[in-house]
């Protein structure tokens, strides 16, 4: 395994860690969560090629990524949520995998057949170089996918679970887990499991995001909260700087991109990069 950590995101990845480091074994994600994050990815793009995910976790999207039958699968995290990921995929039973710590925005590789990177950029320093380094690292001809909070349909997040991040996102982890998050997402599951069950709700704050999550149980609520609580830096990103960023290089072929709204809270993001000519 490689090992690069000095980074102006060790701070974030550290707080990661603590998180993805002190969970059960396995992924946190159901496959349904997984292929509706990759969607329109789907295994025909994956079976026997190679794939990448930069912000790995603990592995949880790559656990399922091994499902899809990839040629091989590398994962690259700053934080020791490596150690982690690297449990969870040897009990996969896949072999031909590669985990590795290091700043994925200085990450180089030898050029993949997708390259993801969901939930991540929106915790950089410098979001743009993440997406810079995910456009590295994918080879000519291939396609690139990301996922991202977005500024849009998240006034109550922004407004009101932001300023509190701030202030405990600098407590220790376990205080921020057992003390903080646990408590306050108990209105929240109530609230979500309530408003999921009619569309009469469907002007409700987060209702779209609430009809998705209230399928998991309290755990992965409380995992959720802890995890935007627990990091020192977020952003919310709007689709008008995605489409800036789509715009923005010549080596992305702009007839393949798409954005789209998810959960009404996030947009996943994507396309091809263009083949030599
Ligand atoms: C919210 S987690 C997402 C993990 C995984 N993609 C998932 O969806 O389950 C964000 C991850 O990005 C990692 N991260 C943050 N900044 C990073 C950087 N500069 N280089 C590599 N990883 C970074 C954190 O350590 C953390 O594991």
């Amino acid at each position: 395994m490689t090992i690069i950590i000095d980074s102006q995101d060790k701070k974030t990845a550290d707080a990661f860690a603590s998180s993805w480091n002190h969970l059960p074994g396995g992924s946190v994600y159901t496959a349904q969560q997984f292929n509706d994050w990759f969607e329109p990815v789907t295994q025909t793009d994956v079976a026997g090629k190679t794939v990448l995910e930069l912000g790995c976790g603990n592995g949880s999207l790559l656990c399922h990524m091994t499902t899809w039958n990839p040629s091989f699968i590398e994962g690259v995290d700053l934080g020791d949520s490596v150690l982690s990921c690297q449990k969870n995929m040897a009990q996969t039973g896949f072999t031909n995998y590669k985990i590795t710590q290091h700043d994925l925005t200085k990450f180089q590789g030898n050029g993949y057949d997708l390259v993801y990177c969901i939930g991540v950029l929106h915790h950089l320093k410098n979001p743009l170089e993440g997406f810079e380094s995910v456009l590295r690292n994918t080879k000519p001809g291939a396609k690139f996918h990301c996922w991202v909070y977005a500024k849009e349909g998240n006034a109550v997040i922004i407004y009101i679970v932001d300023p509190i991040r701030r202030a405990v996102s600098k407590l220790p982890w376990w205080f921020t887990k057992y003390i903080v998050a646990t408590p306050l997402v108990v209105p929240y599951f109530i609230y979500a499991k309530i408003i999921s069950t009619s569309k009469t709700f469907r002007k409700f704050p987060l209702y779209e995001y609430s009809r998705w999550i209230s399928k998991r149980n309290f755990m992965f609520f409380r995992h959720v909260a802890f995890d935007q609580l627990v990091t020192p830096q977020t952003a919310y990103i709007s689709k008008d700087t995605i489409k800036e960023w789509l715009n923005k290089y010549s080596e992305i072929d702009k007839n393949s991109t798409y954005i789209i709204f998810r959960n009404g809270n996030s947009w996943k993001f994507g396309g091809k990069k263009n083949r030599p000519k």
